[in-house]
């Protein structure tokens, strides 16, 4: 009869088609029994719960384990990685901090991020972006929102594919006054963004937009991150140990509890939390009349109680909106706005947060010639 490490020798034939290593070698085979009668039942640990690849391993293992000798039945089962195993196949696929060199040459990271969905996230990355650009700062923005990125349109951006550089870099699109631009929008047509990512694909994907992607010197990369606490700002805490988050809320008590709840996550991922904004505070009609449509106090308070800067207070204004679907920023298009006028304080107060903490950069970079990364695996579609 077939013993469990004939068995575990058999599943090594079973490759995960996404991560590209067999099971055995990603620690995903949670356990092997051999019952009376030669029936074998074998548990596997998934990524996520819906993870859709689960046929794929049934048969594999099924199959795999069929054909040893004295097998008369298998019986796949599955269960779930937990975090710190799933962190464990992170590190496997050469997940864990930036190597050395990568981002460098970026003094400022700034992750932009709120409990919940819709409250402008990417409007104000979009904008916030914009009104650094025109203080004279070198502005690149990352769309981390995998599974709802906007960043494209809201820059008007899409269109091309970035190109890659002779180094076998991913060149970012430029956006109106020199902004940087990367999405995982520029990669897929209409047809994929149904896209699922899974926990390690994902640290795979974001890995390459910080270290494949070619950001060169930059004052500021913000980083729009996707709604909720999940495994996107997980990994870039991961990566980006530096960086910090940004809170963006609406005035109302309820969108604060949220907001404080995406506090809590930076906080156990140990990101230093910057500010916070409030956006949609209020609304002025053209004769000049105010009306607090969220309620009031919202963003105070949670800069209260985190004791952070509330960096600034954006009101709703068609005009913003309008600059969003349109693909020009409103602080571009009009400065005045009083929307516009409430991010470019609130990035004022970005500057002014000085003396921000640095990541050392490397000595003399300018005398050490820029050394090729050997292309890597890419798993973003590339260009051509
Ligand atoms: N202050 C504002 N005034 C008017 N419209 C706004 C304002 N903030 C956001 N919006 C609009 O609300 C919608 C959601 O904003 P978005 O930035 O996509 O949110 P999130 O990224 O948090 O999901 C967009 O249509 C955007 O243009
Ligand atoms: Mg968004």
């Amino acid at each position: 009869m077939t013993t469990k490490d004939e068995i575990r020798k058999a599943l090594e034939a079973v490759i995960d088609p996404e991560l590209r290593q067999n099971i055995v070698e990603l620690d995903m085979v949670r356990s092997i029994e051999i019952a009376d009668g030669g029936v074998v039942d074998v548990m596997v640990s998934l990524t996520t719960p819906g993870c859709p690849i689960r046929s794929h391993f049934q048969t594999g293992v099924t199959n795999a384990v069929k054909a040893l000798d004295g097998v008369t039945a298998v019986n796949v089962g599955f269960d779930v990685l937990n975090d710190q195993q799933k962190a464990a196949i992170q590190r496997k696929l050469g997940g864990g901090a930036l190597p050395n060199g990568a981002l460098a040459q970026v003094d400022n990271v700034i992750c932009i991020g709120s409990g919940k969905g819709g409250v402008g996230k990417s409007t104000l990355t979009a904008n916030l972006a914009a009104a650094l650009a025109a203080e004279g700062k070198a502005v690149g923005v990352l769309d981390a929102d995998v599974w709802g990125y906007s960043i494209p349109r809201m820059f008007g951006l899409g269109a091309q594919r970035p190109p890659v550089s002779a180094e076998r870099k991913i060149v970012p699109l430029e956006a109106e006054g020199g902004i940087k631009v990367m999405s995982i929008g520029f990669f897929l047509g209409e047809e994929d963004s149904a896209v699922v990512w899974r926990g390690p694909m994902l640290h795979k994907a974001l890995t390459q937009f910080l270290e494949d992607v070619d950001w060169g010197v930059l004052d500021y990369l913000l980083i729009d991150l996707p709604p909720g606490t999940g495994d996107v700002s997980m990994t870039l805490a991961q990566l980006l140990p530096q960086a910090q988050f940004l809170i963006v809320t609406t005035p109302q008590p309820t969108a604060q509890k949220v907001a404080r709840r995406s506090a809590e996550m930076a906080e156990k991922v140990n990101l230093e939390i910057c500010g916070v904004v409030e956006n949609m505070s209020g609304f002025t009609t053209p004769s000049g009349e105010r009306f607090q449509l969220f309620g009031e106090g919202g963003g105070q308070a949670l800069a209260d109680e985190l004791e952070v800067p509330l960096l600034g207070k954006v009101p709703l204004t068609m005009p913003l909106r309008e600059g969003a679907d349109s693909g020009q920023p409103l602080v571009f298009a009009d400065p005045d706005d009083p929307a516009a006028q409430g991010i470019r304080h609130a990035a004022r107060g970005l500057v002014a947060l000085a003396p921000v903490k640095l990541p050392p950069r490397p000595p003399a970079l300018d005398v050490i010639p820029p050394t090729a990364p050997a292309p890597k695996g890419m798993t973003l579609p590339m260009a051509g």
